[in-house]
Parts: C-alpha cells; structure tokens; sequence
C-alpha cells in the first residue's frame, strides 16, 4: 500500500489519469484512420483475406503483448518516455529517443489525411452524395492534387490538435469523447449493415474473409506486422506516455486486451463496410490511399439520408482522428516539459509546428510535389512505409528484448500490482515477449532486407 500512497502524489503534480479515462484515451489512441483508412487499404492491396487472416493472428500474438510491454514500462517509470526506459537502465534510453524523433513524421501524415477527412465532413454538406459513384474517383484526385485546399485542411488540423495538446490531455477531450466515440461505433454499425445488402456483398466477403493461403508472402507479413503496430500505436512510446499518467490499481492485461480487442473489431468493421462497395460499384480493392474516400461515398449515395449519415461518419472520425493525434503529440511533448522545462504550450507548438511543415511535403507529393517518389511510392507513402514498416516494428522488438531479457521480476510486479492479480498470465505474457516476438520481429526484419522470403 505504500505504494499506491506514492504513485498518488506523483500522479497529482503529473495530471494523472482515471482508471475509466485511461481506458478511453488508450482507446481513443488506437482507433482512427489506422482502422478506418489504413486497414482497408493495406487488406485491398495484399490480398485482401490472406492479408486478414495474419494481421488477426499477429494482433493476438505480437499486438497485445507488446501493447501491454508499453502499458508496463510507462506505469511502473511514470515519467516521459526516455525517463522511463532509463528507470529500467539509462542504456535503453535510445529507444525512446527514437519515439521522440519520430513523432513529427507520425504527426504529418496523420494532419493531412485527417485534413482530407476535414474536408469531405463539408463536402459531404455541400452535396458529395451528387457525385455519380463514377466520378469519386476522379473528385478524390482533383482534390488531393490541388495545392492549396488540401494545405489548408492540414493546417486547420495540425491546430486542433497543438490547442488540446497546449491545454493538457484530460481537458474536454476525454469527456467529449466519452459520448462521441460509441456515436461513431453505432454508424459503423449501421453502414455495414448497408453494405451488406448491396448487390456485391457476396463478392466483398469473399474477398475479405476467405484466405487464399497461397497468398501469404513476406510481403504480406511485413504490411500486417506494420498495420498491427500502427494501428495499435504501438512502437513509438506514445500508449508508454499514457500509462505514465495511470496510478498503481489499473489491470494493465485487461485494459491492452479490451484495447486491442476493440481496435480490431472496429478494423474489422470498417472492412466490413468497404469490401461489399468495392465490388458493387466496380472499384479496385488494390486502390490504395484513396479507398475509403472513394468507396464510401458511394455507399452513403445508395442510403436514405446519405448525406446526413455522410456528414456525421466523417465528423465523428476527424474526432477519432483527433483523439488519435494528440496522443502522438503528447509524447514528444512531456519529454520537453519534463526534461527541457519548457512550457506546454510551448512545447506543443513546437512538436506539431514541425510535423505541420513535414505535412506540407506530404500533402504537396499529391500535386506540385508528386515527381518525388521511390518506386512509385509517395511522400505519405514513403513516410508511412519508413514509420509502420520499419521504425514502429524496430522499437517494439527493442522494448520486447528489454522487457524480456532485462527486466523480468520488475516487468512481473508491474503487471500483477505487486503480485495481487494476472498472477498466471504474466508469466506467460514474459515468455511470449522474450521469445516468441523477437523472433517473429527478426524474421520479418531478415524478409524485409531480402535475407530470406
Ligand atoms: N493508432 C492510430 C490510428 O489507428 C494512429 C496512431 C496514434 C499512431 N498514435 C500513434 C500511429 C503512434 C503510429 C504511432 O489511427
């Protein structure tokens, strides 16, 4: 019990965080674009089922078990992420300065894509339910490929997200997404239910949930190992930042199971929703970054109130975004208020400041920018690819083996609260990071520098 006595004035002069809160703004982290955008593409472009039928088994294996290695580290250190690695030995500080260096890259991307969203919240006012599903396609690119509108969306949400993020993160946000998270969750609902009376829903499922196992490369591997990370926020020690503002009686195995439980139903879903309109509206499902903006627009045309439902979907996932943004942010950011002294504010601004400016790259690479591309890949692409691929996988092999092999007794007090629950489960937990994900990890290393695969 002392113990509780201590992490309770910590938590006070750090701003800490409700058991139910914490659970919210972990959740709040993981579901976003990663489920809504990212998951349908990265299905639609390897494979679709086989793609499925991995990411599922990897977020069971490697997902919750890495996301509870970031709840650990981030509890029991109870600081920024680079203190808290430091606790367990100032020698692995440098992961989390690789978390800190990479959230500006994070950040831009996730403003622009949230920029798009931004705008067809309005466009979907202004009558996008009017565009013949033929045409999306065509609006899409129109629209990512002019100069300023897509600037100025990102602008718009870099802003948002530095104000919450200058304010403190338990301000507002946590309430308001109290309500408005279940709100999103019921539309997903009701657009699967849409979609799944649409003419090609049989040949949407099929593509989406029937694996054809000879389908399963490497490469398809690597792209699931980066959806799982980034979807889960895992890797860049910003779900490690959360559960640093938690207090001792939280159990950390159920929350990173209810967590990525629901990261995954939501992933799932959204799948769900887009595969069956893909194939009634004769789309590509290989049709990469433009998938949901253009597949779902044409579901929302094909409902009775289209347009309404199409306004609340993309408002309430530029909330998702938000709450999905901001927990990037604030990584960078309690290192600079923790370590640098200086102020929130400040440090908000400067963090999303640059992660604004990178976005401005990132969003010119689909118009004025667009001869910058490495094998055919974008900006955004190239960042992401750079960020999901190899940073966020990187960093969480990094905290497996520090988990694992330095830090075992520690890592097994922190999960059980000093031995009092998950009694059975965190042995088990610890056997699986020290083995089993830093050999999964290295292999998908090994296959993505072509040493075998
Ligand atoms: N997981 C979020 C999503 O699915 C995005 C996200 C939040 C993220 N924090 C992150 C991605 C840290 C990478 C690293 O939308």
């Amino acid at each position: 019990m002392k113990n509780a006595v201590k992490n309770d004035s910590l938590n006070k002069s750090r701003g800490g965080f409700t058991s139910r809160g914490f659970i919210l703004a972990a959740a709040g982290s993981a579901i976003g674009l990663g489920n809504i955008w990212r998951f349908p593409y990265m299905a639609g472009t390897n494979g679709g089922a086989a793609f499925v039928l991995v990411y599922v088994i990897a977020m069971a294996v490697i997902g919750v078990s890495l996301l509870l290695v970031e709840f650990n580290i981030g509890r029991h250190g109870r600081a920024n992420a680079i203190d808290s690695y430091s606790k367990i030995s100032s020698k692995f500080k440098f992961i989390g300065y690789i978390g800190f260096f990479s959230a500006p890259i994070f950040l831009s991307y996730y403003s622009v894509l949230s920029g798009w969203t931004v705008y067809y919240t309005l466009k979907s006012a202004a009558g996008l339910t009017h565009v013949p599903a033929a045409g999306l396609g065509d609006f899409f690119f129109g629209f990512v490929s002019s100069t300023w509108p897509p600037l100025l969306f990102h602008l718009l949400f870099s802003a948002m997200t530095i104000y919450i993020i200058a304010k403190g993160v338990s301000n507002g946000i946590e309430r308001w997404s109290k309500i408005l998270m279940p709100v999103l969750f019921i539309l997903i609902l009701a657009l699967v239910a849409r979609s799944l009376t649409l003419s090609g829903a049989a040949d949407g499922l099929r593509w989406f949930l029937a694996p054809d196992f000879s389908k399963i490369t490497w490469k398809v591997v690597i792209a699931a190992i980066g959806q799982i990370f980034f979807s889960l926020s895992v890797g860049m020690s910003g779900m490690l930042t959360y559960a640093s503002y938690l207090n001792g009686d939280e159990n950390l195995v159920k929350t990173a199971g209810v967590v990525s439980f629901f990261d995954m139903l939501v992933a799932l879903l959204a799948g769900l929703m887009i595969f069956p309109a893909v194939f009634t509206y004769g789309m590509e499902p290989t049709s990469g970054v433009g998938l949901i903006f253009i597949t779902l627009p044409a579901v929302f045309s094909a409902m009775p109130l289209g347009s309404l439902f199409s306004v609340a979907f993309f408002a309430l996932l530029v909330v998702a975004n938000l709450t999905s943004s901001i927990s990037i942010l604030e990584m960078p950011v309690a290192y600079l208020i923790e370590r640098k002294k200086i102020s929130r504010p400040k440090a908000a601004i400067i963090v999303g400041g640059l992660g604004f400016l990178l976005g401005v790259a990132v969003s010119l690479g689909y118009g004025a920018w667009s001869f910058i591309s490495i094998n055919e890949m974008s900006i955004l692409d190239i960042f992401d690819y750079l960020g999901s691929n190899i940073i966020l996988p990187l960093c969480g092999l990094l905290s497996a083996v520090v988990v694992g092999w330095f830090w075992r007794e520690g890592a097994i007090q922190e999960v059980t609260n000093n031995y009092t629950i998950n009694t059975w489960v965190a042995p088990v937990w610890h056997g699986i990071v020290k083995f089993v994900v830093p050999a999964l990890l290295v292999l998908v290393f090994l296959s993505l520098i072509k040493v075998i695969g």
